[in-house]
């Protein structure tokens, strides 16, 4: 189910502004020089700031299970790679990297044939693991070398979930189901998709960092002792109460994905993909117990809208990344944060 985004106008020609290509020969009018900043103004020299940090290790959505039909291939930018992702004649997803090992062309304008993907240069087919199994115009053996770099993948929860790991190693974790997917008593998933200029870490930091919940998010004061972060290997919880009394859970399952409870309300389950070191996308699904469907645009707006996600969005997008913030004691869980999450860099 896809939900009617009442502002999707705006949110569309923000996001226009904001994932503006970089291109240093675009030249935007000249009055637009006040109010912007080294994100908006492409075609400025500034001094160089410090890069946000890698892509950590862990499990990132590469789409959704709706977004790829068996037999067909698609393209698709994460990871700081050109990736296809596939699915062969069982249906069952697989990643690659995009190129072509034999002259470099790109598979997402191939086809699947007999479930392999067929390069649309000379016809080249691979497997989900990334080997040739085919070349069409010789009799010769395969060579050895005819291997794209493959990503072990889970399709899980209505989406295709691939492994990323900086050294090609093999998955140190899995992400739990989601009861909640699938069960009688809850709706199908309300979709919510968006791709923003922002650093994975910083938007995962976001989540822990309270005092900025009154200054960006129009909570009355600073909350204070209302928010437990706990960590367990791969995975973080923070529980948080809410003004109301009421309470909210997120668990982080790595960096990509996480799952967030409020009881009685919704359950979303998360991802977020880092493109680059600069970009994220977010693809959530929204669960709703049945009686709360009436309200579910509602809920989701107040998650995504003016006070939720798009306060964050200007922030994010202008913001630098600072290695060693200043912290007083009562940004204690950015540090605990960060010290949880320095596990998911080489
Ligand atoms: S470049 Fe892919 S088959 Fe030649
Ligand atoms: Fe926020």
């Amino acid at each position: 189910m896809t939900i009617e985004q009442p502002t999707q106008a705006a949110l569309d020609e923000e996001m226009r502004m904001m994932v503006a290509p970089r291109n240093p020969g675009h030249v935007p009018p000249s009055d637009a020089a006040f109010g912007q900043t080294a994100a908006t103004a492409p075609q400025y020299q500034l001094r160089a700031h410090p890069e946000p940090p890698p892509v950590p290790n862990g499990w990132y959505a590469i789409c959704g299970s709706v977004d790829v039909a068996s037999g067909q291939v698609r393209s698709v930018i994460a990871v700081e790679r050109e990736l296809v992702v596939f699915r062969d004649a069982d249906g069952v997803a697989h990643v690659l990297d995009a190129h072509c090992p034999h002259n470099g062309a790109h598979l997402g304008g191939g086809e699947v044939v007999d479930g392999a993907v067929r390069c649309p240069y000379h016809g080249w087919r691979f497997d989900g693991s990334g080997q040739c199994v085919e070349v069409p115009y010789s009799d010769a053996r395969i060579p050895a070398k005819a291997c794209i770099p493959s990503y072990p993948v889970r399709e899980q929860d209505g989406f295709i979930l691939f492994w990323f790991h900086a050294q090609g190693a093999p998955p140190a974790f899995e992400v739990p189901p989601t009861e909640e997917v699938g069960h009688p008593d809850w709706s199908e998933p309300y979709e919510f998709r968006f791709e923003l200029v922002a650093a994975l870490q910083e938007m995962g930091e976001n989540n822990v960092d309270y005092a900025h919940l009154c200054y960006v998010h129009g909570r009355e004061s600073v909350p204070n002792d209302t928010s437990v972060f706990t960590t367990e290997g791969p995975f973080s919880t923070v529980v948080e109460t809410l003004p109301d009394g009421g309470a909210f859970t997120r668990h982080a399952w790595g960096p990509g994905v996480a799952l967030l409870r409020v009881p009685g309300i919704t359950t979303v389950l998360t991802t977020t993909t880092p493109i680059d070191r600069r970009h994220c996308r977010l693809h959530w699904h929204f669960l709703f117990p049945k009686a709360m469907e009436g309200i579910a645009n509602d809920i989701i707006l107040g998650f995504t809208g003016t006070f939720g996600l798009q306060a964050d969005v200007p922030i994010w997008r202008d913001k630098v990344y600072v290695e060693r913030p200043i912290l007083v004691k009562a940004d204690g869980n950015i540090a605990e944060f960060r010290r949880w999450y320095a596990q998911f860099y080489e």
